[in-house]
């Protein structure tokens, strides 16, 4: 067992420290301790079996979170886990932002406000597909620094903002020992990726960025993840799909899953990954039978990219995730369902996998092997109350055969397991639980006929608006090409891209003059050439223009360029405008990775040669006149010129449009569908929404169905080929005001304004379908005494669960039937056999309500409807806001 230091208080602090102290421990918890042996954390005394759900806080708004937290603790977390995120909490060096979408104290209070703990993986750098890893961009600027190394000014640096958060947190008494929620730090992230890149002096980070760490007097454990050489009381942690047969650098630390990739991101023209659940659910089971503790989920929730957080190269500004809660905040079905009694199933062999300090291992057949957890010995940090005669014993049965069911005998009884899924037997002989048992939405059908309770929501609709465009009157206003200000500057040859913008903008303007001969035409129009622009390398985007016109794009990660050019006899204006779109967030040497041009830029094909024009005069411009006018802020926008836009207006590059909507009823996520546009950036009321373009992605590479058997990558089971990668983009409510609400565009390519249209995100459907042979649900269990088996889990009857988001409720029955039903979801029909009580039964049971269960028996449904036949229920249900009851369309 590992005691970790607090930071000495001085006694003379202490008096007023008690006060406060009782206050703040009143809000979350008794004050506890928090160390680890091999087997698990040890939380006030007791190892547990933790499952975590990964929010970033400033991938949504703080009016978003207390409702995120709740679903979480609904799904089953027991802790809330985040990084922090350096660029948006020093901006300018020095100068502090923990307001808004960065107040960690907040998020962090709310968290334990609801009783759950916290993982805080300070980083600072975090990777995270967040711009720059979570850097600022000044850091760049520090003379002599070299990212993550064994280099003084980076860890000065890194010391400063790691010190400045944990000193946060001790002062808002937020460490477990305070009183607070925080049970679990993690310094740096995933390193071990990138030591090799830094010889010895990545050693020697390593050992340094540990012991400051451990230096800080936090008072909890601390993790580095993917980090095998991390060093004495720091807890080497997994990052992957799987992690189970993790083994930590020391027979003393806990397995601890910190990212368990359920989903993945994408780029602009990329398709969407999705992680099959019943895959998902697999690997977390797999994880706690192979004597794993904690585990969590990255991302629970991964909402939206707001502004230009977005990392990159490319990053889109959705962060979906394809996580349990979708970007809007609304439960992901089946994933959150079907986590949410996995979780549950977990828990309730938490008692035996605490008390065993290693499971016994028992093969089951040639790819089954089962791990049993007995609760045979009082351990002393255990602090259990049981008597002797009291042992629990929990049971996870696995079948890693990637195509085949397989029985097994376990303890004298047969079992079932369909292939690539864990049984859960939190008593050694009744299952409450199997993976790949999700029902309708299973992507393999089962051999099984016992399908789960799940909620699938197939169709998120964005239903439209009562009107389908935002406005009828927009209005627009030209950004001007080059130069626009008096900031411009000349200088002699290139500068590097972010050494000019210090990413206070996307975009940076480099303009020279060219000078053209007669011989030069006349050398063109004999030899039929043109001459060429030709850049060595480029990053992210690069748009050529000519005296004002736009004559080329290109886009790419360090691509070569080669443009053919035109111009006239005389001078001309060759203005070239490099755009980042999300800087690196991955890779060693992140400070020299840099954007917009590298090596030589030249003009081939002139009658004397090549000019070199890396040597030019050129004048530089950061930014576009409209971004620094503030032009999309309410205050502000009256600055510039705008002129109504006619409805017959052909679509026009480098344009600003605007336009006032009002915000739909209800409460319901809403969305901009900037489908119509090309790319820019959007802002509502001032709120920068983030990024947009519309790429589409490959045809290709999209399975018809996804088979969740068989290890997961995220190329498998991609969706969305052939469609945009994202035409919708979240405005979150407490955005809007009821009407008015200001829409600014800026429009790089062109597109037509008058087709945006605002959508509310609503779940809709919702469908459920489950034999009569399924587990009775998992809440039974708890009530049980599954130690005298005084109740028998078997007389139980399995019930579908049905439930409409918050504010919503069941507005009708679509379909029901208990007997034989085919199809699946939203093509339900009768089979031969069919209760003729199915729909007024479940009607009873549901209509009106925001959530309901219905018993899957002949009992349930008044009698048998045809003997001796395995009953289904399927059951397609409507929800709506009750907000809108009684209005239009319903
Ligand atoms: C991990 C990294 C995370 C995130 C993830 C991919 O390697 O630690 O921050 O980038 O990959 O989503």
């Amino acid at each position: 067992m590992v005691v970790f230091e607090n930071k000495a208080i001085p006694k003379l602090l202490l008096v007023c420290l008690f006060v406060q102290f009782s206050v703040s421990a009143a809000n979350f918890f008794q004050p506890f301790n928090v160390t680890y042996d091999h087997r698990a954390l040890i939380i006030d005394g007791k190892r547990r079996m933790l499952i975590s759900g990964g929010i970033h806080y400033p991938r949504a708004t703080p009016q978003m979170w207390p409702d995120l937290i709740a679903k979480s603790k609904e799904g089953g977390a027991d802790v809330i886990e985040s990084y922090t995120f350096w660029n948006g909490h020093e901006p300018v060096r020095g100068q502090y932002n923990f307001e808004g979408r960065f107040d960690l104290v907040k998020f962090v209070k709310l968290v334990g406000d609801n009783g759950l703990y916290f993982l805080l993986r300070i980083g600072p750098y975090v990777c995270a597909e967040w711009n720059f890893g979570g850097f600022p961009v000044w850091l760049r600027d520090i003379p002599g620094i070299e990212f993550r190394t064994d280099n003084e000014p980076f860890k000065r640096e890194m010391q400063r903002f790691v010190t400045k958060i944990v000193d946060l947190m001790l002062e808002e008494k937020l460490f477990s020992w305070q009183g607070g929620p925080i049970i679990l730090l993690q310094i740096e992230n995933e390193y071990g990726n990138m030591e090799g890149s830094y010889g010895q002096k990545g050693k020697e980070y390593v050992r340094w960025a540990a012991n400051m760490a451990l230096g800080l007097g936090a008072g909890v454990p601390w993790v580095m993840c993917k980090q095998t050489d991390a060093p004495g009381d720091i807890i080497d942690t997994c990052n992957n799909y799987y992690c189970d047969g993790y083994k930590p650098n020391s027979p003393n630390k806990p397995t601890i899953w910190t990212e368990n990739w359920d989903g993945w991101y994408t780029s602009w023209g990329g398709r969407l990954p999705h992680r099959p659940v019943e895959d998902l659910a697999f690997a977390v089971a797999r994880f706690f039978q192979r004597g794993g503790s904690l585990m969590n989920y990255y991302m629970y929730f991964g909402g939206t990219n707001f502004g230009r957080t977005s990392g990159g190269p490319f990053y889109i500004t959705s962060y979906d995730y394809d996580a349990p809660i979708d970007e809007y905040g609304l439960r992901s079905e089946p994933k959150w369902g079907h986590l949410k009694d996995l979780h549950a199933a977990i828990k309730l062999c938490e008692r035996a996998l605490v008390a065993a300090d290693s499971p016994q291992y028992m093969k089951l057949g040639p790819r089954q092997e089962a791990h049993v957890y007995w609760e045979n010995t009082q351990s002393a940090v255990l602090n259990t109350t049981l008597s002797e005669s009291q042992s629990a014993c929990s049971a996870f049965l696995a079948n890693i055969d990637e195509h085949n069911t397989a029985t097994v005998i376990f303890r004298g009884k047969s079992y079932s397991l369909p292939p690539w899924s864990v049984s859960i037997l939190p008593d050694c002989s009744n299952v409450a639980f199997n993976t790949a048992k999700v029902g309708a939405q299973t992507s393999v059908k089962l051999v099984e006929n016992a399908l789960s309770p799940k909620i699938s929501a197939p169709e998120l609709v964005m239903t439209k608006n009562e009107v389908s465009s935002i406005s009828e009157s927009w209005m627009s206003v030209e950004e001007p090409i080059g130069i626009w200000s008096e900031s411009n500057f000349t200088v002699q040859g290139l500068l590097e891209h972010l050494k000019v913008t210090k990413d206070e903008s996307d975009y940076l303007w480099h303009m020279t003059r060219i000078y053209v001969s007669d011989d030069d035409v006349a050398f063109w129009e004999e030899n039929k050439v043109s001459p060429t622009l030709v850049i060595d390398s480029m990053r992210d985007v690069l748009r050529i223009f000519i005296n004002g016109e736009l004559i080329g794009s290109v886009s790419g990660h360090w691509v070569k360029v080669l443009q053919p050019v035109q111009f006239q006899q005389g001078y001309s204006d060759l203005m070239l405008l490099s755009q980042t779109v999300g800087l690196q967030n991955y890779g060693a040497f992140l400070e020299k990775d840099g954007a917009g041009f590298r090596g030589q830029i030249k003009l081939t094909g002139f009658k004397n040669g090549d000019i070199d024009l890396s040597k030019a005069s050129w004048i530089y411009q950061v930014g576009l006149k409209g971004e620094f006018q503030k032009i999309f802020t309410i205050e502000e926008n009256e600055k510039a010129g705008w002129t109504n836009l006619k409805l017959d207006a052909t679509p026009s590059t480098f344009t600003w449009y605007k336009a006032y909507f009002d915000s739909p009823d209800g409460s319901e996520p809403i969305a901009i569908d900037l489908g119509s546009m090309g790319k820019g950036q959007a802002w509502v009321n001032g709120h920068h929404i983030g990024r947009y373009w519309n790429l589409t992605a490959p045809k290709d590479g999209c399975p018809d169905s996804c088979d969740y058997r068989g290890a997961y990558g995220s190329n498998k089971c991609m969706t969305n080929c052939g469609k945009p990668t994202q035409t919708w983009y979240h405005v979150p409510r407490s955005w809007l005001q009821a009407s008015n609400n200001l829409l600014v565009i800026f429009e790089e390519i062109g597109g037509n304004p008058f087709e945006i249209s605002v959508k509310s995100r609503v779940p809709r459907i919702l469908c459920a379908q489950m034999s009569e042979s399924y587990y009775p649900p998992l809440r039974e269990w708890l009530h049980l005494d599954l130690i005298d088996g005084k109740v028998s889990i078997s007389d139980m009857k399995p019930q579908i669960h049905l439930q409409c988001e918050d504010g919503h409720i069941i507005s009708s029955i679509e379909f029901a039937s208990y007997g034989t039903p085919h199809g699946s979801c939203q093509n339900f029909s009768n089979g031969n056999c069919h209760s003729p009580n199915s729909l007024s039964v479940v009607s009873e049971a549901c209509v009106g309500r925001n959530s309901c269960s219905v018993e899957v028996s002949n009992a349930g449904f008044g009698s048998d409807p045809c003997r001796g036949v395995l009953k289904t229920l399927a059951v397609e249900a409507r929800c709506v806001s009750t907000s809108t009851i009684g209005v239009s369309q319903f």
